[in-house]
């Protein structure tokens, strides 16, 4: 057996998947293939929703049919609703999601089901589900004909939840462009731990409740949040050149640098970084690109880090007017997808997910009863 630990993981090879390929040489990045600049300019988040879980890209037909079943599968048990809305709103969002895609889990009558069209329609559902749930997080109301609207693209049914006000067509791109970029990233961890879960033939709301709780942490999907009250930190602070120096001087980390496979850069950054750009300019409000562009320069100077999506993610939503609890949510809501996917790849080709350690504790010794302990 090779006995070489490889801390964190870093550089293993942990199974195979054909779902999306990360080229760091080049920083490129695809879904079945398709680059994702391609898929973030021309797709909706439907059509990549279907790429991933299906494995190609929708004809009209296909895609027609898709969206009918995401529109038919929006409503959310009223139980967890209520169970979404009694939480204290000092709670984290992330756990109140966690919590209330696990009872989800309780409402599916082929809970225990692994095969394939069942794990797809419960994919399907949750991914359609999302929206209601992240509107309960929030305290807002979701209106029947808003949930009901076949006309509202999934980008435009959450921002139209998340807001209580029929969107502006930019705003549904930013989020859809957004959505596209978040769904779907090889073995990162959380997606690492759906996949341990579902090896164990646990089922898929499980091993998407594993998911969340992975991605809810600030060196993952908790850095979008992060990166806005950083934000705001260097704002009221005044000087980003003289914070971004006390805080390396103290050894802490800048939130939405670095990416453990990416380390010549993010493709989906520069991305999200132009629709953050225009809507600085659309609402008057530059400070955050402007801020965020001297943070970019100073860090790959100081420390040879790159952004990567989370960071120009957090003031793209600032600026859409979304409260900052809502931005590792709004991760998950788009996750989902390829959390799913991988989770259909690994129960249809199924071994546990098992390694070894390398134990580092006493050798074996003499047993001392509790008697002579004493
Ligand atoms: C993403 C991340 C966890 C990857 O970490 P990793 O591959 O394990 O890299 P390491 O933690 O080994 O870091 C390597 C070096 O770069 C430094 N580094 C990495 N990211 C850094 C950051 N964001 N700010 C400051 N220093 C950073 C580390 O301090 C370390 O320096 P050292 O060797 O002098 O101690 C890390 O870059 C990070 O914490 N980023 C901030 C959180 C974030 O944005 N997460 C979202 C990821 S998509």
């Amino acid at each position: 057996m090779d006995r070489t630990v490889h801390h964190g993981l870093e550089g293993v090879l942990a199974g195979e998947s054909a779902i999306c390929e990360v080229d760091h040489e080049i920083g490129g990045l695809r879904y079945y293939g398709y680059e994702i600049e391609d898929l973030a300019e021309h797709c909706s988040f439907e059509e990549v929703a279907y790429l991933l879980l299906m494995g190609a890209l929708p004809n009209p037909d296909e895609l027609f049919e898709f969206k009918e079943a995401l529109v038919a599968s929006r409503p959310v048990s009223q139980k967890t609703i209520d169970f979404l809305c009694q939480v204290s709103p000092s709670v984290k969002r992330m756990d109140v999601l966690r919590t209330a895609v696990s009872m989800l889990g309780m409402d599916e009558s082929d809970h225990e089901a692994n095969g394939h069209a069942a794990n797809l329609s419960k994919a399907i559902r949750l991914t359609a589900q999302m929206p209601a749930l992240l509107a309960a997080l929030l305290d807002l109301p979701l209106d029947e004909n808003v949930r009901t609207d076949p006309s509202l693209s999934h980008a435009a049914y959450l921002l139209t939840a998340l807001t209580g006000v029929r969107p502006e067509p930019f705003a549904v791109k930013v989020i859809n462009v957004s959505l596209i970029l978040y769904a779907e990233h090889e073995f990162n961890a959380s997606t690492f731990a759906a996949r341990v879960t579902a090896s164990s033939l646990s089922d898929l709301h499980s091993a998407i409740t594993s998911a969340i709780g992975t991605l809810k942490g600030p060196l993952h999907g908790g850095a979008n949040e992060a990166v806005m009250e950083m934000l705001l930190k260097i704002e009221a602070h005044g000087d980003v050149k003289q914070y971004l120096e006390e805080r390396l001087a103290r050894r802490k980390r800048i939130m939405g640098f670095g990416h453990r496979v990416l380390r010549k850069g993010d493709p989906r950054s520069n991305i999200i970084k132009a629709y953050a750009k225009k809507l600085g300019e659309q609402t008057g409000d530059e400070r955050w690109y402007k801020v965020s562009t001297a943070l970019e320069a100073l860090m790959q100077h100081e420390k040879g880090l790159y952004p990567n999506l989370d960071f120009y993610s957090a003031s793209a939503y600032y600026l859409l007017g979304l409260p900052i609890p809502i931005y590792t949510p709004l991760f998950v809501c788009s996750r989902i997808t390829g959390w799913a996917a991988h989770i259909i790849e690994q129960h249809d080709h199924n071994r546990l997910i098992r390694p070894r350690c390398a134990y580092t504790g006493p050798k074996a010794r003499a047993f001392v009863s509790l008697e002579e302990r004493a």
